[in-house]
């Protein structure tokens, strides 16, 4: 078997580096730059032929990344590689899981139909799983799912002193529940009704059982803000001190990360997604599924 070749799309160097330790792989390396009118040049400088070719990309802000990586698997095939790797840290266009209004793209299904046509097999971190029960219902290429919840359970049971853990709505019950059973804390589920994009509220339980303790407010995604600020306002107006806020996907639209920032205690987040707030390293996790597909 050879030494698979790990390839970053640009920003993913340090995952990269990180997972050609922890698989002993081998570091591959693509050039690309921009022609004068926007579209993509692309070399191979590490041959791909006969090799196991793993791409590193994270798919946040995804649409001027997707082209490129289409490009890159596609070319790695061309040019004779035995197996092309995606490893997403933040798989994209998982939200769109349904068509509301009719005319609507279902996203999450176009996209899964082009990421399975390019490659053989995807690795990724707690996907936005809401109405699928797994990637495999929409993606047709192998799939391993490394969890954040270990990873979270972990930095809070060292960091935080008294937790109870927070989540912002129904659906993050089930593994903020998991989190809070892993760092022994208790853990409560708030309320939250979406009226759009950028406007959500959140009703608060009864919590006074709680108070003095401190609140750490878990999220899958971190996206316009909105859900972590509203419920860090809430929180705080029904006398809880600053919460802490722990995201797996940092992804923070425009200025709301200064805006959580201020009215929060602490707010953290996975390398998932690169960003000021990182304080988990995910690689490991990230690492270990790899290594089951090469
Ligand atoms: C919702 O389904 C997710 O778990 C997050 O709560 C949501 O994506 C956060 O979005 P935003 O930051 O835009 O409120």
């Amino acid at each position: 078997m050879t030494t698979p070749l790990i390839i970053p799309l640009p920003g993913n160097d340090a995952l990269a580096d990180a997972l050609v330790h922890a698989v002993a792989g081998e570091r591959g390396a693509l050039e690309t730059r921009s022609f004068p009118d926007g579209e993509t040049y692309m070399r191979f400088a590490t041959d791909p032929r006969d090799r196991t070719v793993v791409f590193i990309a994270t798919l946040d802000h995804p649409d001027p990344k997707v082209l490129p990586l289409l490009f890159a698997a596609d070319t790695a095939r061309v040019l004779g590689a035995s197996r092309v790797v995606l490893v997403a840290p933040y798989l994209a266009y998982m939200r769109q899981d349904k068509r509301f209004h009719s005319g609507e793209a279902v996203t999450s299904v176009t996209f899964a139909r082009l990421i399975s046509q390019a490659f053989d097999a995807l690795v990724t971190v707690d996907p936005h799983l809401h109405r699928y029960p797994a990637l495999g219902a929409i993606y047709t290429i192998q799939c391993e799912v490394a969890h954040a919840a270990p990873l979270l359970a972990g930095w809070i049971a060292a960091n935080v002193s008294e937790p109870v853990l927070v989540g912002p709505d129904s659906e993050s019950e089930q593994w903020v529940g998991d989190v809070a059973r892993r760092a022994g804390a208790d853990y409560r589920v708030l309320e939250k009704q979406r009226f759009g994009d950028r406007n959500v509220a959140i009703t608060i339980p009864d919590l006074h059982d709680l108070k003095g303790r401190t609140p750490v407010l878990i999220d899958d995604i971190v996206s316009s803000g909105r859900t972590m600020i509203e419920a860090t306002r809430k929180l705080k107006a029904e006398g809880f001190i600053a919460p802490v806020c722990v995201a797996v996907h940092a992804l923070f639209a425009t200025d709301s990360d200064a805006e959580l920032k201020a009215l929060a205690g602490r707010v953290v987040s996975t390398n998932t997604v690169i960003h000021p707030s990182n304080a988990i390293d995910a690689s490991a996790a990230i690492a270990e599924k790899l290594q089951r597909l090469i």
